[in-house]
């Protein structure tokens, strides 16, 4: 694929789009990118100070779930390339309401779609579509509950479970069907939980390390028994990078690092990190573990084969997972400023006093 001049990222203020678009800013001068994001709760242009104002970093605010402003956004911009990360992101939000995961997961997706498919036939024959690309980011949750053993492959067949992988599940169908119908070149990547910094203290890990630090109640859900297959936040952006630099188009890349944990088993590790850092007696955070209600149909076991970008593209994961949960624990310790403003809505203002 030639060099991409202008890439759309969407959902760049969030947990994994941060550290895409930093990565991108960082190690491709040459290429222009847009960071177009609504800024949900789960946004927060604090998550960039560090490359705010970088010559090649431009932010846009925008809802992809509104098909004028996307299509503004695209003859504005006139991007080359689209990564697409804007979603909304957690489970426990769309079984209570899934109204926005359909919004934004679905409408929002096909609106992005149809602003690349017209914008890119516009500008070239048919034939010269390859010199673009849609890459979609996805979850593993597509692919449903693994009860029975194995792993999800790239051709394991979707059975997603609760509103948000059926939304998700959705957006793969509607992309994959662009690239069938209307030849736009697309790539998805199937990737498995992660974790790190600058995530919204509602996902298990930074919300157990809140907790632990203010020595609140640590919610496991059920018996705590249930698997995730965990990945540095780092890793899963250099995976991005890699796929959509190397990919083939129209492929499909599951991306994971072999590392499933039950749920317990991780809060108890995080609490004996967090005691030694804390200078906690030992065994002193484990009794904030309180067993609560299990989630409503709630996936026993994810786990990614991921042979296929490890083989076929060369990725390989940099960290051990204690090692990135000590990072990620150490980060979370030395932005509570930072943990405060997200949890409080104080993010918003950043926003004003950068953009008025
Ligand atoms: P996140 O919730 O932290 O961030 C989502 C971002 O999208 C936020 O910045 C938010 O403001 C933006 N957004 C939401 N609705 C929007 C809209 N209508 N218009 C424009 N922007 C909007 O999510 P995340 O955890 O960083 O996940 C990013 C992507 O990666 C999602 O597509 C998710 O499905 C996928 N994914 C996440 C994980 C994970 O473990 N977090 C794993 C695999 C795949
Ligand atoms: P989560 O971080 O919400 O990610 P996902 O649901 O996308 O896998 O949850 C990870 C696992 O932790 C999941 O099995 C649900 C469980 N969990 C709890 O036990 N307690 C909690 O407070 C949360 C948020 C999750």
């Amino acid at each position: 694929m030639e060099v991409a001049k202008k890439i759309l990222i969407t959902g760049g203020a969030g947990f994994i789009g941060s550290h895409v678009v930093r990565l991108f800013v960082n190690k491709y001068p040459q290429y222009q990118i847009f960071n177009l994001d609504k800024l949900t709760y789960a946004g927060n242009l604090e998550n960039l100070m560090d490359i705010e104002g970088q010559s090649n970093y431009h932010f846009i605010r925008a809802d992809i779930a509104d098909e004028q402003a996307v299509k503004q956004v695209f003859a504005e911009v006139q991007p080359d390339a689209v990564i697409h990360l804007a979603a909304e992101s957690h489970v426990d939000r769309s079984i209570k309401d899934p109204t926005a995961f359909i919004y934004t997961n679905i409408i929002g997706t096909v609106n992005l779609l149809n602003a690349a498919k017209d914008l890119w036939k516009a500008e070239h024959r048919p034939d010269d579509l390859d010199k673009h690309l849609f890459y979609h980011i996805s979850t593993d949750e597509v692919y449903g509950s693994l009860d029975n053993g194995g792993f999800f492959l790239e051709t394991t067949p979707y059975d997603p479970q609760s509103p948000y992988s059926a939304s998700k599940a959705s957006s793969d169908h509607f992309v994959r069907a662009w690239h069938n119908t209307y030849k736009l070149p697309v790539v998805i990547s199937n990737c498995s939980n992660n974790y790190g910094p600058y995530q919204f203290p509602e996902k298990l890990i930074p919300l157990c390390i809140h907790n632990i630090t203010h020595e609140k109640p640590l919610p496991i859900y059920g018996k705590g028994e249930n698997i995730r297959d965990w990945l540095y936040v780092v890793d899963h952006a250099r995976a991005i990078d890699v796929i959509y630099h190397q990919g083939k188009t129209g492929e499909t890349y599951n991306i994971g690092g072999f590392n499933e944990w039950k749920n317990i088993d991780i809060v108890r590790l995080l609490c004996q990190i967090m005691d030694k850092k804390l200078n906690r007696a030992a065994g002193e955070s484990e009794k904030l573990i309180t067993f609560v209600k299990d989630r409503a149909g709630h996936d026993l076991r994810y786990a990614i084969d991921a042979n296929k970008v490890m083989h076929e593209l060369g990725w390989q994961p940099s960290l051990q997972f204690e090692e990135g949960l000590e990072k990620t624990i150490d980060w979370y310790l030395s932005n509570e400023v930072w943990l405060n403003n997200v949890t409080s809505g104080n993010y918003q203002k950043y926003y004003e006093e950068q953009y008025g």
